[in-house]
């Protein structure tokens, strides 16, 4: 019987403690693995048996992880990794080497942007920018180099919901595998694979783990695409750095996942540390309780500040209209999101007062917390993006984007008007 999101939420994933038999997936903290025999030792080397070698490959708590996360997306296999920014760069780097290029959307998390821009260029990955309001432009940007198309649903800050169903169909077309950035929906509001996207990765930092202790990452695959085909020789052509393997032979629908655990995690080392699957693996048990509430909170307060008398303009996929509101409609499962973006009049002065009038929301560079978060773009995050630039992607000086929290409504409410009030 195939069960619901809240179900897998909870029970999905590995029970590692075959000995004790706590509830709890326990924090399994060591490094290294006692090998049954030097036959079982030296099967797992060739990754002909399954089971533990170092915690830098796998690890008990993290692979729970991974498994209960697997789960909630309804993919074939996930690797985690030590933050997002890991995930994000080895699902790159996986089937992309010099002289490929990528397809991405420009409306990108600060981080991913400067990778894509600066970093890959300097390692010879050129990423084709174009703008995801009209999907037809990812097909007219690739060619027969391009490896992969890349965007997020939630884009921040702007919040323009990227329209993964229509991408992933010219993706399909194409035979090129739609990569997506779902941390800013997670699965509980928006499945990228079942709309058509071939590889889903996480910041795990932010919604999953929920509760802002822990950095981490992951990367989820689908299993279905076919990486068979001549733009893939990474996965299927023999690879030197394990004894000529060719990871689609040898392991069909879960070949660019091995991949990356075999390759990226084994020897660039960017593992997800154990304690932090230990409170992601509890986090995710309130995942789809904490992603209703911060939807249903950020829509009350984005329709309050819309009326506000010292507010020029709200930023939100439920109050955008057009594309954004209809796509949002479409992928976020009667949701429209967590933040929101909110242009106060009179610009960095007005901006940074009410940032520091804010008493319940806190001054953080952070988002999908259990708690409230603001702050002011033009003078931290972005300070360093030229002026026109940025406000091109619509971060003015008044500008401030706002992670809406879990707490009583009328108690945010009331902690942005004072603020506003102050200005
Ligand atoms: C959408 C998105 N993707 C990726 C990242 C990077 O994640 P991490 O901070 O865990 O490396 C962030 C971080 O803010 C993000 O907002």
């Amino acid at each position: 019987m195939t069960q619901a999101f809240e179900t897998l939420a909870i029970h999905a994933g590995r029970d590692s403690d075959k000995t004790h038999g706590s509830v709890v997936n326990p924090l399994c903290q060591t490094a290294g693995y006692i090998f049954p025999s030097t036959e079982s030792a030296a099967k797992r080397f060739a990754l002909e048996e399954e089971g533990q070698i170092y915690s830098r490959v796998s690890n008990p708590t993290v692979d729970a992880f991974e498994h209960k996360m697997t789960a909630l997306d309804g993919g074939a296999a996930a690797v985690a990794t030590a933050s997002g920014m890991t995930a994000i760069t080895y699902a790159v780097m996986n089937i992309c080497k010099a002289g490929d290029n990528i397809v991405s959307s420009p409306n990108l998390y600060g981080g991913v942007s400067n990778l894509f821009k600066n970093i890959l260029k300097d390692y010879g990955i050129e990423v084709r920018f174009v703008e995801h309001d009209n999907p037809e432009n990812f097909r007219q940007a690739a060619d027969d180099k391009t490896r992969l198309f890349w965007g997020e649903t939630i884009p921040n800050p702007k919040l323009n919901v990227f329209p993964i169903h229509e991408v992933g169909k010219i993706a399909k077309e194409m035979g090129i595998p739609l990569m997506i950035d779902n941390t800013c929906a997670t699965a509980a509001l928006c499945k990228p694979l079942e709309l058509g996207a071939d590889v889903v990765v996480y910041s795990a930092t932010k919604y999953i783990g929920g509760h802002g202790n822990a950095i981490g990452g992951i990367v989820i695959d689908s299993g279905k695409f076919n990486w068979q085909s001549t733009r893939f020789p990474m996965l299927n052509e023999p690879d030197p750095s394990y004894h000529g393997i060719s990871w689609t032979d040898q392991f069909k629908e879960k070949a660019f996942i091995t991949k990356l655990r075999a390759t990226m995690l084994r020897d660039m080392g960017g593992c997800m540390a154990p304690m932090n699957a230990f409170l992601f693996n509890q986090g995710v048990e309130t995942l789809s309780l904490r992603m209703q509430r911060h939807c249903e909170n950020a829509f009350k307060l984005a329709e309050f500040l819309s009326t506000h008398p010292k507010v020029q303009n709200v930023v939100y996929p439920g109050l955008a209209g057009g594309h954004t509101q209809k796509w949002a409609e479409e992928l976020l499962s009667g949701y429209y999101g967590g933040m929101l973006g909110v242009d106060v009049k009179g610009g960095t002065v007005a901006g940074q007062k009410v940032v520091e009038s804010l008493h319940i929301f806190r001054h953080i560079a952070n988002i999908g917390d259990t708690r409230s978060m603001a702050i002011h773009p033009a003078t931290t995050t972005h300070a360093q993006v030229p002026k026109k630039e940025r406000e091109q992607g619509g971060i003015t000086d008044g500008y401030l984007r706002v992670c809406v929290g879990i707490e009583n409504i009328d108690d945010l409410i009331a902690d942005f008007d004072q603020a506003l009030n102050k200005i």
